[in-house]
């Protein structure tokens, strides 16, 4: 079971490296830090497996504010998140960006974990599986990919999916695709078990909670008893 920990735009080199030393994964869970870029060298240097928060798609050229394939296996990190709902909100991320961030990541020896998810309105209006299948549709199938399903109302706002429609969401998204599906959004140590049981889900991408090593420790723990059983 793959755990992400998506510290957003949280821990600079210091406060990553404090984290790093303190955190031991339980065997048996593939445990991953994803620090903003600032900290990816101090976190690579801890000795864990660390993901970028975004990757571009040309291997080096004129784009400000970017970070290439090349610049982050340089740096020893060996995947990025792509097309996480802040990005899609906030800076102008689209499906066809998203489509070719992770197809050139992947194909640089990059692992990727490619997000989708439905806004609340969308859901309200019954929308959810047309705008998943429009996110999906720019994915091809590849053994470093992985799709994170973070319905956008669930992430920080501490209303997390229920089981049954993180599992019904994920069902459906591997109908189109077949790759595992994190679910991601308001997870918590209180509420991974009911979550990381369910069958279609292979794991989580977890935001704040994953900015704590005793909560994000608990998550993988709850993982690894979960894929032992
Ligand atoms: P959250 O964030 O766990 O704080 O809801 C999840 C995410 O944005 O990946």
């Amino acid at each position: 079971m793959l755990i992400a920990g998506n510290w957003k735009m949280f821990k600079g080199p210091g406060q990553t490296r404090e984290f790093c030393a303190a955190f031991s994964p339980p065997a048996g869970v593939d445990a991953v830090l994803c620090p903003p870029f600032g900290s990816l060298g101090a976190a690579v240097a801890g000795g864990h497996t660390i993901f970028a928060q975004n990757v571009h798609w040309a291997d080096e050229g004129a784009f400000t504010g970017e970070v290439s394939t090349k610049i982050l296996l340089e740096l020893g990190v060996q995947g990025a998140i792509v097309g996480h709902s802040e990005r899609r909100q906030y800076f102008g991320e689209t499906d066809e960006t998203v489509g070719m961030r992770t197809a050139h990541a992947l194909e640089r020896g990059l692992r990727v974990i490619a997000c989708v998810g439905e806004q609340e309105e969308e859901r309200r209006s019954g929308e959810t599986e047309d705008v998943l299948r429009r996110q999906i549709a720019v994915l091809s199938p590849h053994e470093n990919l992985v799709v994170a399903y973070e319905p956008v109302w669930a992430i920080g706002t501490g209303k997390t999916a229920t089981p049954e429609l993180a599992q019904e969401a994920h069902a459906f998204i591997k109908s189109m695709l077949d790759v595992p599906v994190l679910y991601g959004g308001s997870v918590k140590p209180e509420n991974a078990e009911a979550l990381l049981v369910q069958g279609h889900v292979d794991g989580a991408l977890v935001g704040g909670a994953s900015l704590e090593v005793e909560s994000f420790t608990a998550i993988c723990e709850t993982a690894a008893r979960l894929s032992r059983s």
